[in-house]
């Protein structure tokens, strides 16, 4: 299990990780984090586990992972912004996560809309927002990571699709410097949300994302089409052009993307 005081050892973040909570094996570190009452866990509390028995993607998807190899947590955070910023979390999410990998192995990522992470086209880490009341009605933010980072195999139907740090650079990763890494970047990015204007993180996101002026598959319950990304609004919603010539926004609770 990773331990929480080689966590904290040398940490160098105002609030991110310094509550934590590890599990051997949990169902899932979202759902604890929900439940969890705010005066047991601060802006910033960590909750991580080596498995969990019912990891939860977006769309209502499972999340497998293979205990004790990857980074499997969730951050609860009591945001100081709005709504319009909040929808933002996973996009600075997404670029603490590439700067941590990067900082730590020497890869670089690409950000996939809305909230996936791929390193030569394969996903290494997926994201899940989620929100709960806090006890005082403030809105209470859970930002689950999955990230792959010494995972050897995947199964036959993800191979194509997915991939791990270790399998990306052909070493395996010190699970504990890149956490200490997550964080200090998580919280370096969740500041740049909080005091300057969205444009500035997105900006930064769109340099990150290869998406643009490129024909992606948008995937709407069972219904699919293709279209042109244009671009990302203030409200993190995606700007389509369908093949009609039609401009339209697309939401991540709705959709899932894959490049044509
Ligand atoms: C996705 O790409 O669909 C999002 C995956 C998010 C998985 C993480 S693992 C830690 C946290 N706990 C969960 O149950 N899910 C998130």
């Amino acid at each position: 299990m990773i331990d929480k005081t080689q966590i904290i050892d040398q940490l160098n973040t105002k609030s991110f990780g310094h509550t934590v909570f590890s599990f051997d094996s949990i169902d899932s570190t979202n759902t604890f984090a929900k439940q969890l009452q705010s005066n047991d866990a601060p802006h910033g509390t960590l909750i991580i586990a080596e498995e969990q028995t019912a990891g939860r993607g977006r769309l209502q998807r499972n999340w497998v992972s293979p205990f004790g190899k990857n980074l499997l947590l969730s951050i609860i955070l009591f945001p100081d912004f709005g709504m319009e910023k909040i929808l933002l979390l996973p996009f600075a999410g997404s670029l603490a996560i590439a700067d941590a990998i990067e900082n730590v192995t020497g890869l670089s990522s690409t950000c996939k809309w809305p909230n996936d992470l791929l390193i030569n086209g394969k996903k290494v880490c997926g994201m899940l927002l989620e929100s709960s009341l806090g006890n005082s009605a403030q809105e209470k933010i859970v930002l689950g990571i999955g990230l792959n980072v010494n995972q050897e195999e995947f199964s036959e139907d993800l191979k194509s699709k997915a991939s791990s740090l270790q399998l990306e650079c052909g070493a395996v990763i010190n699970r504990v410097t890149l956490l200490r890494n997550i964080l200090e970047e998580l919280e370096h990015r969740y500041e740049q949300l909080s005091h300057f204007p969205s444009q500035r993180l997105l900006n930064d996101w769109r340099m990150k994302a290869l998406l643009f002026g490129k024909k992606i598959t948008v995937l709407e319950s069972e219904f699919s089409f293709t279209a042109t990304a244009i671009d990302v609004n203030e409200d993190g919603s995606l700007i389509i052009e369908t093949e009609d010539g039609l401009k339209r926004n697309i939401f991540a609770g709705d959709v899932s993307l894959a490049y044509s």
